[in-house]
């Protein structure tokens, strides 16, 4: 569904992204580790349009409501690279950023009416806002609060259900698990596995490197910039490597 091709993205003259290549399969869970400093929110930044590439493309498959889109490329994929935020997220790629971004001061069912800013569906809308409201039944009793005065916990919630809003194909979760007590660290690993299930592909980046192969199809991981490994979730947390440099071991 989502294809980087060596894509590389700059700060002025620093080189964070060294051209990296993955790819997330539609239904996948795909998680992107790696220390602190790697790059895993500017390649999720990259593809969600808030910084560009220098070089490489970005690929989305095209789906129903894209067809509609000017900026088709190909014959069966959209070009993201070149595209503004708003039209990638359009499309379709939603992203929950890191440390949450929620409006403070704007009540939490404020936040998640941003969220489906650029939908005119009404029965969609208000159908994905009971299943936000489901999924985060913290969220319900809240509505009216504004999202500054909720815990650590409840603003990732409104973090992922704002992103939720949207009704993203592929929802991109930067470090959701920051920050959190070990219990609702759980408790948000569980939700993630919950969405998919429902049907969203996910693009998970995480430093917490365990508890996202556990609930990933594959994974990739990053380092200064550079993908130096991949594959199965499964044997990346078998392999000695990545369980001494990631997992604590
Ligand atoms: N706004 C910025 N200006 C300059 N350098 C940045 C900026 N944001 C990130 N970087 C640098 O880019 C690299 C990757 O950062 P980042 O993608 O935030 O890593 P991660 O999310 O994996 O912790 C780091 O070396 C970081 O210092
Ligand atoms: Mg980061």
């Amino acid at each position: 569904m989502l294809t980087l091709e060596s894509v590389h993205t700059y700060y002025g003259h620093i080189h964070a992204l060294k051209g990296i290549s993955l790819t997330v399969n539609e239904g996948e869970i795909v998680t992107l580790i790696g220390s602190n400093g790697a790059g895993k929110t500017t390649t999720l930044n990259t593809i969600s349009g808030v910084l560009s590439a220098r070089a490489g493309a970005i690929y989305l498959q095209e789906g129903d409501h894209s067809r509609r889109s000017p900026s088709a490329g190909g014959e069966h994929d959209l070009r993201l690279d070149r595209l503004p935020a708003h039209e990638v997220a359009r499309l379709g790629v939603s992203q929950s950023p890191e440390g949450r971004k929620i409006f403070a001061r704007l009540s939490v069912r404020e936040n998640l009416a941003m969220g489906a800013f650029a939908r005119t569906d009404r029965d969609g809308i208000s159908g994905d806002l009971d299943r936000v409201l489901e999924l985060f039944p913290r969220l319900q009793e809240r509505l009216s609060q504004p999202g500054g005065t909720l815990s650590g916990g409840e603003q990732q919630m409104l973090a992922i259900g704002r992103a939720l809003m949207s009704s993203p194909r592929i929802l991109l979760l930067d470090e959701p698990s920051m920050g959190l007590a070990p219990i609702l660290v759980q408790q948000i690993f569980q939700i993630i596995r919950e969405i998919n299930a429902q049907g969203t592909t996910i693009l998970l980046v995480e430093q917490n490197a365990q508890a996202a192969l556990q609930v990933a199809n594959r994974g990739y991981v990053l380092e200064t910039g550079n993908i130096v490994l991949s594959g199965a979730a499964r044997d990346l947390l078998a392999d000695p490597q990545v369980a001494e440099a990631y997992l604590g071991i």
